[in-house]
This record gives C-alpha cells, sequence and structure tokens, in this order.
C-alpha cells in the first residue's frame, strides 16, 4: 500500500521565527501517530538546515523548492543535488509551475533534476498540471502526458518510492479555485496510466500522486479519499500550523 504524503510548500514566505513554530509543532505527531502518511516541508534554501536540525529526530522530511541539474562550477544563486544530500535533506520539488512561469523551467531540464535526485536515492517531487486556457480548450490530458513522457522517458528508476507526481492545474494554484472531485479522479486516473506505460504497471502502482491547488482543512478529506490521490501538495493552508495539521489529520 503507498503511504500518504502530506508536504507543505512554504515557497517564499514565512521569517525564521514563523518557520521555527511549524517545525516545532509538527512534532506533535510521532511516527507511532502517523503509521500510513508522511509529513514533508518544502522550505525556502536558507531555511533548510535549520528545518533538518529541528526536524533530525522525527519522521518527517525536509525538501528544497528546487534544485540544480549541474554538479557543481559557476552556477551562482543555484544548490546541487550532491549539497541537498550532504546536508542530510530528504529531496526536492522539481518544476513547480512558478519555476515554470518565471525561471524558464521546462520538461527537460526537469527531466535532468529528477534523474540526478533519484540517482542518489533522494526524493523528487514532479510538478505538473496546465493552465486554465489549456482546459479551456479541453487539453489538459495532452499537456500532463507531454510533461509526464518528456520529463521520464529515458532513464532507468530504481526505487519508485522515491519518485513523487504533484498534480497541481495551474488554475487551482492560490486562487481559491479548486479541481472538482470528477477532474481530480480523471486526472490521476490518467497520471498512473500513463506512468503504467512508462514504467510498467506493477512500478506505476508505486509512485505516490499528490494533489496541489487550494487544498485546505474543509476540502482535503474530500480530495484524500479520492481513488489514485496519495496526499496533498499544500501551499497557502501550509503557513498556518492549525490548518495543516488539519490537513494532515484528513490523511490518517
Ligand atoms: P495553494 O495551496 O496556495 O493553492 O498552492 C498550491 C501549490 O502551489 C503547492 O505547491
Amino acid at each position: 500500500m503507498r503511504k500518504k504524503i502530506i508536504a507543505g510548500n512554504w515557497k517564499m514566505n514565512l521569517n525564521p521565527e514563523e518557520a521555527m513554530c511549524i517545525l516545532e509543532r509538527s512534532k506533535m505527531f510521532p511516527a507511532e501517530s502517523l503509521p500510513n502518511t508522511e509529513i514533508m516541508f518544502a522550505v525556502p534554501a536558507l531555511y533548510a538546515m535549520m528545518a533538518e536540525n529541528s526536524l533530525r529526530e522525527t519522521p518527517h522530511s525536509v525538501l528544497v523548492q528546487d534544485v540544480s541539474f549541474q554538479d557543481d562550477g559557476a552556477f551562482t544563486g543555484e544548490i546541487s543535488v550532491n549539497m541537498v544530500k550532504a546536508s542530510g535533506l530528504q529531496g526536492a520539488l522539481v518544476a513547480h509551475s512558478e519555476r515554470r512561469e518565471y525561471h524558464n523551467e521546462n520538461n527537460i531540464s526537469a527531466g535532468k533534476k529528477i534523474k540526478k535526485l533519484l540517482d542518489v536515492d533522494l526524493v523528487a517531487v514532479y510538478c505538473i498540471g496546465e493552465k486554465l486556457e489549456s482546459r479551456k480548450n479541453k487539453e489538459e490530458k495532452q499537456i500532463v502526458k507531454t510533461q509526464l513522457t518528456e520529463a521520464l522517458s529515458g532513464f532507468e528508476v530504481r526505487n519508485f518510492d522515491r519518485l513523487v507526481i504533484a498534480y497541481e492545474p495551474v488554475w487551482a494554484i492560490g486562487t481559491g479555485e479548486v479541481a472538482t472531485v470528477e477532474q481530480i479522479s480523471e486526472m490521476h486516473h490518467f497520471i498512473r496510466e500513463e506512468l503504467s506505460k512508462l514504467f510498467g504497471a506493477e512500478n506505476a502502482e508505486k509512485i505516490r500522486i499528490l494533489y496541489g491547488g487550494s487544498m485546505k482543512p474543509e476540502n482535503a478529506l474530500e480530495i484524500i479519499q479520492i481513488q489514485d490521490v496519495d496526499g496533498g501538495l499544500i501551499g497557502g493552508a501550509s503557513l498556518k500550523f492549525d490548518d495543516f495539521k488539519s490537513i494532515i489529520l484528513s490523511s490518517i
């Protein structure tokens, strides 16, 4: 059975004290309280070591929000996969829609990052999802299929537990607008089918597929119960621990 993942993506939010407060409060969930759920925090790079120090004795994971596909060298402002690994962090988000929109991220660069992360046994949370215009033109499946195949074809995955897909329809991110149960169900099923074509059915069954886009305490339970939804990638509602806690509790 796939363990659920509840991951907070803090984006560029929270001061150090607010961040620390959330991390400390998350310790109310020791391993035995969450037999079937993993908690992850995708934090600003500057807070990653603080988060790692705070959560070292817990089962919760710390991720960075992006990583370079270069090994090392003159790449000002970047972080390498080896730095993430050596710092004791568990992985990275890859190709969040905001990286695609503002930082030229594409499926090919995303694929290189995912390969690097998986090669050193880190978690890669690969973010995909269509924009509103594509949804209106009924092109959402084609977009998602291309995002999956262009990034994930052409390399071997050893550990499918560490490859995580986050389906985040761009029109539902930070807008308060949530995809309907039918839309989520249909897309997650489609994603699993495409993963099955890429990696075989048995391996595709091991990959967690998260939903992201205005997930909050009021809708979390309904979304998490959908077949092929293995948890959530949560932006706004991960910035208030009480909201994040409710979402975690919905996953139990
Ligand atoms: P919101 O939960 O704020 O819509 O953000 C979703 C998201 O982008 C998570 O990566």
